[in-house]
């Protein structure tokens, strides 16, 4: 633990509660009109819950109740808790999709801390966008915050098989689609697949930013393996809240623990879990909150020499979140890598990361590999160039059949996930398994939002021969739990340009993989031509958010964050003193 550098006077809330004037005693009053005296809250830390609960948001459906295990520690340590209700952005029920709303979660975060008399937060998320979304509001307002990850929900299952939250999912639409699941099978897979509170416990987003998030060293150690429905969840709840107050005279704000090592930690911590492609985007985001420009070729160079080490899906074989937790959890995963982190961060505990991994014990070798018996022997990510992406895109190679590493075919090219839609169910599509299926518009902009599109169905003809993966390109995201041949994340996006805007179909596509290349075999001059011609699509938005996010958003390469929220933009206005 660190010292205490604080006084009671020194507290941001003070000058809501201390000074003798009319204002304060107004908000003194308001307290007192909750039911609290002087003594509750008089020279104590105010501690924020931000609580991302909703009953849209099935993950996070424990934390009213958990919100209370962080009260009690709250109050135990000597802080005054209040709770904060904050934008659930769900994955499951978000249209036209959640990362539309993720900045919102962030400006929101951002704004709620600042003027508010809060001296710390514990922030209460898990579901995909929330974690990044919350984390990067709070890196910008700059108070002492730990993250309180929701953790996985339990494994599911059906007629005694497990079953992967999303990863199962797409798998039996093939079959069903292949006409080999009845309708009791399915309604069967449709009730087992999501049996309690908590994220999706596959290695999907949800799973990969909380644990990037512990790895960062804003989460008790090891809290993001805890499955949402353990009484282990419940008493990190309360650790959270005692340990936040102490933090807040210790002065421990998050510039000191989200630096460049911190951030190189997470990224390498990623790589080694298998991690989403949703990362790369999500990481580059909260690190240029922080003022640290992590790049693309960053990733991919970590990529490269990390080796895979979780055996979970939907990158590894055999086993889910819960597998994880009990083999030893996050601490014990990267105490496999130690040597390749940086230990001397500092993290939420005011110790080292070093000093949290103590005694950190691997006891399930199968689902947390030793480096000698990787489940791949890169890292997770790939990033691609070449005249398709000079910007970058992303893939995902242990989740891809190797026969696609290297790959040349003709291009299937469509304009809107509609028609693609409509084309994948037409059994006498003329398509064969060597063809490479894109789709654009569908990026930050195009989507809009940059919906998780990118994994685009099989067309049927091939289904029905048997066929389960192919090339397929896009300037879409994927779910974390999706798997196959998926280029992602083209950069810059066809709405705004990008050179995937000038594909046709019939024109020969190639990926090379080892050589992180991805072209399209069409002369310059040709190129040039197709350029002259293209006239920008229409923006999507007169008005509302969808109008400023479209203004404001940047690339995938660039983490899709608006640009001036960003740490280089430049620095909010000062607090006045009213
Ligand atoms: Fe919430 Fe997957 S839907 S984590
Ligand atoms: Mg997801």
């Amino acid at each position: 633990m660190g010292d205490r550098v604080k006084t009671a006077a020194d507290l941001r809330s003070a000058r809501w509660f201390a000074p003798d004037d009319l204002r304060s005693f107004g908000h003194r009053s308001r307290l007192m009109q909750l039911g609290y005296a002087e003594e509750d809250f008089r020279d104590k830390p105010v501690i924020g819950i931000l609580n991302t609960w909703s009953e849209l948001n099935s993950c996070h459906a424990h934390f009213r109740e958990r919100a209370q295990d962080v009260k009690r520690g709250v109050f135990q340590a000597g802080g005054f808790a209040v709770e904060l209700p904050s934008l659930s952005v769900d994955e499951s029920f978000t249209k036209p999709t959640s990362m539309l709303y993720r900045n919102m979660l962030a400006m929101e975060t951002e704004e709620m801390i600042r003027s508010h008399p809060l001296d710390g937060v514990v922030l209460m998320g898990g579901c995909d966008k929330t974690t990044p979304g919350l984390v990067m509001g709070a890196i910008s307002a700059g108070v002492p915050m730990i993250y309180l990850p929701a953790g996985p929900m339990l494994r599911g299952h059906y007629a005694g098989k497990i079953l992967g939250s999303g990863s199962d999912a797409w798998k039996y639409w093939d079959e069903r689609r292949a006409g080999n699941i009845s309708d009791e099978e399915w309604l069967g897979v449709q009730g087992g697949i999501a049996r309690s509170a908590g994220t999706c416990m596959t290695m999907g987003t949800a799973s990969t930013m909380t644990a990037i998030t512990d790895a960062m060293g804003l989460t008790l150690p090891g809290a993001s393996s805890i499955p949402a429905v353990d009484s282990g969840h419940q008493r990190m709840g309360s650790a959270c809240g005692r340990r936040i107050v102490e933090m807040v005279w210790e002065d421990l704000t998050p510039d000191r623990i989200v630096t460049e090592a911190s951030v190189r930690n997470a990224a390498i911590v990623a790589m080694a879990t298998g991690c989403s492609t949703n990362a790369v985007v999500h990481l580059i985001a909260m690190a240029r909150r922080a003022g640290i420009d992590l790049t693309l070729d960053d990733l991919d160079a970590l990529g490269r020499v990390t080796p895979l080490i979780a055996n979970v899906r939907p990158s590894g074989k055999d086993y889910l979140m819960e597998d994880f937790f009990q083999a030893g959890g996050l601490r014990a995963l990267m105490k496999q890598i130690e040597d390749r982190l940086d230990g001397s961060v500092l993290t939420v505990t005011g110790r080292s990361l070093s000093d949290n991994l103590e005694g950190a014990e691997v006891y399930n070798d199968d689902v947390i590999r030793p480096l000698s018996n990787p489940v791949y022997q890169e890292g997770s990510l790939a990033v691609l160039r070449g005249n398709l992406s000079p910007d970058g895109a992303i893939i995902k190679p242990a989740a891809c059949d190797p026969k696609f590493h290297v790959h040349e075919g003709p291009a299937l090219v469509f304009d809107s996930y509609p028609e693609m839609k409509k084309a994948v169910d037409d059994e006498s599509l003329q398509v064969t398994p060597d063809h490479v299926m894109v789709l654009r518009n569908a990026g930050p902009q195009g989507g809009p939002g940059f919906p998780e599109w990118g994994m685009l169905p099989i067309p049927k003809a091939l289904i029905k021969q048997g066929h389960r993966d192919m090339l397929r390109i896009s300037d879409a995201r994927m779910s974390g739990t999706s798997y196959g041949a998926c280029v992602l994340h083209v950069a810059p996006e066809s709405h705004v340009g990008g050179p995937l805007a000038l594909l046709k179909t019939g024109d020969t596509v190639r990926l090379d993989l080892p050589a992180r290349r991805l072209d399209m075999l069409v002369d310059e001059d040709e190129l040039a031509r197709r350029r002259a011609e293209w006239t920008p699509p229409q923006p999507h938005y007169q008005r509302g958010y969808g109008y400023m996010f479209q203004r404001h958003v940047t690339q995938a390469d660039k983490g899709c964050d608006f640009n001036f929220l960003e740490a280089g933009f430049g620095h909010a206005a000062d607090e006045p003193d009213i």
